[in-house]
C-alpha cells in the first residue's frame, strides 16, 4: 500500500478531508493502527506511562524512544510515522537537538520527529528541518513542561494567551513544521488557528474544527488505568476482556483443563511402557 506522504496531508487538508492520528509503541500496536487505516501513527512519550510505568512523561530516555520507533515502523506498512523527541533531547542545543532527531531518523526510519513548543521552539524547529528532516509541532497543552503551565489545564482561555496560541502556531509554521498538534485547546480557538495555518492541525482535546484528531491508543481501547480526561473516548473495554480472558486461562490451569489432549503432543503407548520397564 501507498505510503502516505507530507504533501497527501496537506491534500486532505486543502480538501477538507479530517486526518486520524492514533499512538502506537511496539509492532503488533503499529499494526492494529495501520490496518485501522489512520494516516498518522504517533509514537508518543505517553510511552513512559502508558507502556513503562512513570507516573508522567519526563523520564523516557532518547534510546528507548528511538527502539519504540524502529518497532513502530516495523509494523508499519502506510501509515506516517511520528516519533516524540523526549523532554531535554532539543532544548539544550540546536546541535544536540539535530543530532537527536537524526537518531530518530537513521535508527528508526520515522517519517518526522515531534517536538513540544511554539515561539520558543521555532529555531530548533527551522534548525532539524534544515538539516533535511520533517518535523511537527505541539503547542497547547505541553505536557514536559505542564508544572511552568500550571499544570494539566486547557491553554489559550484568556485573550493574552488565546494570541499567544495563534502567534505559536503561526512560529511554529513558519519554522518548516509540516503538521501541528494541539492540546487541550478550546474548541473555537482550535478551529481559527486550523483556517489560518496551511499546514495540518491535529487536535486532542482541542474539538472537532482541526485538521485531524489524535488519541493514544490505550485509551481508545481501554488499556490505561481508570482516570478518563474529558477529551477521551473509550471505544471498548479492552483492559477488562483481556484480563477476563486471562483469568479463564488461571482458572483453566488450576482445575487441569489446560493443556488437554489437542494442546499436547502424544507418544506411543508401547514405547512409554518400554519406558516404565
Ligand atoms: O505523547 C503523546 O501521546 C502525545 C499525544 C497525546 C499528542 O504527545
Ligand atoms: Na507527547
Amino acid at each position: 500500500m501507498k505510503k502516505i506522504s507530507i504533501p497527501h496531508l496537506k491534500e486532505m487538508k486543502a480538501r477538507g478531508e479530517v486526518i486520524t492520528m492514533i499512538t502506537a509503541y511496539s509492532a503488533w500496536q503499529a499494526r492494529l493502527v495501520d490496518e485501522a487505516g489512520a494516516e498518522m501513527t504517533l509514537v508518543g512519550d505517553s510511552l513512559a506511562m502508558v507502556e513503562k510505568g512513570y507516573p508522567g512523561t519526563l523520564p523516557v530516555t532518547v534510546d528507548v524512544m528511538v527502539d519504540a520507533c524502529a518497532a513502530v515502523t516495523r509494523g508499519t506498512s502506510r501509515s506516517f510515522v511520528v516519533g516524540d523527541m523526549p523532554f531535554l533531547s532539543y532544548e539544550v542545543d540546536r546541535a544536540q537537538a539535530i543530532a537527536n532527531a537524526g537518531r530518530f531518523v537513521k535508527e528508526a526510519a520515522v517519517d518526522a520527529v515531534k517536538l513540544e513548543g511554539g515561539l520558543e521552539r521555532a529555531e530548533t524547529i527551522r534548525a532539524i528541518v534544515g538539516a533535511g528532516m520533517a518535523v511537527v509541532g505541539h503547542i497547547g497543552l505541553t505536557p514536559q513542561s505542564a508544572t511552568l503551565l500550571g499544570g494539566f489545564r486547557v491553554q489559550g482561555r484568556d485573550l493574552e494567551g488565546a494570541r499567544r496560541l495563534l502567534a505559536d502556531a503561526k512560529a511554529v509554521e513558519e519554522a518548516g513544521a509540516c503538521a501541528l498538534v494541539l492540546e487541550c485547546v478550546p474548541a473555537p480557538l482550535a478551529r481559527l488557528i486550523s483556517e489560518r495555518l496551511t499546514i495540518p492541525t491535529i487536535g486532542i482535546g482541542a474539538g472537532g474544527g482541526c485538521d485531524g484528531q489524535v488519541l493514544v491508543f490505550h485509551d481508545i481501547l481501554g488499556l490505561y488505568g481508570d482516570f478518563r480526561p474529558r477529551f477521551v473516548k473509550r471505544y471498548v473495554e479492552g483492559g477488562k476482556i483481556l484480563k477476563e480472558a486471562l483469568e479463564t486461562f488461571v482458572d483453566d490451569v488450576r482445575r487441569r483443563g489446560f493443556p488437554d489432549e489437542a494442546h499436547s503432543f502424544g507418544l506411543d503407548e508401547a514405547l512409554i511402557e518400554e519406558l516404565r520397564g
